[in-house]
């Protein structure tokens, strides 16, 4: 009720080009499909507003913010790991906005925006790690793996799937993690090793959590919180936090910089970091930590606080130098690469 006086209110002295274009919001959205349709059918019930979605994957959508910056297309990015957006933020495709639900959030997601200048927010966390799918592993006999070092081995050879970090965010924060956990030499060593045992490098990073369960691949690298999902549906899916410790995503979200509807854009998104709002992760099954500290922490969600998490260092990892520089590395040393 709030919420629909907001949207008459901003409604009534936006200045747009036209009444149709302000009763719209254009939504880049980089969570899973389910959970995406579930916020803009809810959104739209709610406000009136009608909202139009596209989902792709956080790093397609920084390349496309890019691509669109003397043009924008879209309002609101909604969702994806939390780098794309920073390097987004950096090179000025977002705009910074302080929204009055940011003082409920927790501590992680406010750093999230303290380091981006406020041109972006956290709105849920996740560790990453391993699923394998339990029945293709005991028809081969082979021993459960519960490191990084396990998928190196000769008995995973063509057996693994992981997204390609250029378009996953997923798949970058994999890579930004070894680097983390190894240092950069050893890492990119390890990365080449796992890419003689990589089947095929999908393009959204929840994919492999979903060939695992199919049994189209015998084990993928996901977040815990999609293989999960998997898992809870019935496939024969084990998780794994590995043993050496592992990464973790601020999922975040930003308002374009000169989008069309930067007045709709915005009640999407103060009503976006509402409990109400965050709690619809969960009931399209994506059992994420949100951030806001009213919202319930899904008790199906992955136990982050009993797992052991790098020190993810977000403002480096996420610079636009960095993140350039990592992609190009692993491109031209590890996908090049025969297997
Ligand atoms: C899935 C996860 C999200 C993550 C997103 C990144 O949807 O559930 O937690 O932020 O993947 O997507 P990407 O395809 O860029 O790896």
């Amino acid at each position: 009720m709030v919420l629909a006086v907001t949207a008459a209110a901003g409604l009534a002295v936006l200045a747009g080009p036209s009444p149709a274009a302000a009763s719209e919001v254009v939504v880049y959205c980089s969570v899973n499909e389910d959970w995406c349709r579930e916020v803009v059918t809810s959104f739209e019930r709610k406000t009136g507003i009608k909202a139009l979605m596209t989902r792709k994957s956080a790093g397609e959508v920084y390349a496309q913010l890019r691509a669109e910056k003397s043009n924008p297309k879209a309002d609101i990015w909604f969702g994806g790991s939390g780098d794309p957006h920073l390097q987004a933020a950096e090179e000025g495709l977002t705009e910074p906005y302080k929204s009055p639900e940011l003082d409920r959030l927790y501590g992680w997601a406010i750093r999230q925006a303290e380091i981006s200048g406020y041109r972006t927010v956290g709105i849920y966390m996740g560790a990453l790690g391993f699923g394998y799918n339990k029945d293709l592993l005991a028809k081969r006999k082979i021993a459960a793996p519960a490191c990084w070092s396990d998928l190196v081995k000769s008995d995973f050879r063509d057996e693994i799937q992981i997204a390609d970090p250029n378009s996953s965010g997923t798949a970058y924060t994999m890579l930004a993690t070894m680097v983390q956990l190894m240092g950069e030499d050893a890492a990119f060593d390890y990365l080449k090793r796992l890419h003689r045992n990589v089947n095929q490098y999908t393009k959204s990073g929840a994919a492999p959590a979903k060939s695992a369960a199919q049994g189209e691949t015998m084990l993928g690298i996901a977040f815990q919180h999609d293989l999960l999902v998997e898992a809870i549906a019935g496939a024969p899916v084990a998780i794994v936090a590995p043993c050496e410790g592992t990464g973790y995503e601020i999922g975040s979200m930003s308002l374009v910089k000169g989008a069309r509807n930067p007045d709709t854009a915005k009640i999407f998104y103060d009503w976006a970091l509402t409990p109400e709002v965050q709690a619809l992760g969960a009931k399209a099954r994506n059992f994420q930590i949100p951030s806001n500290s009213g919202a319930q922490i899904p008790p199906e969600s992955p136990r982050v606080d009993r797992m052991k998490l790098i020190s993810y260092d977000f403002a480096r990892y996420g610079s636009s130098a960095e993140r350039t520089r990592l992609l190009a590395k692993w491109d031209h040393e590890v996908k090049s690469l025969s297997r």
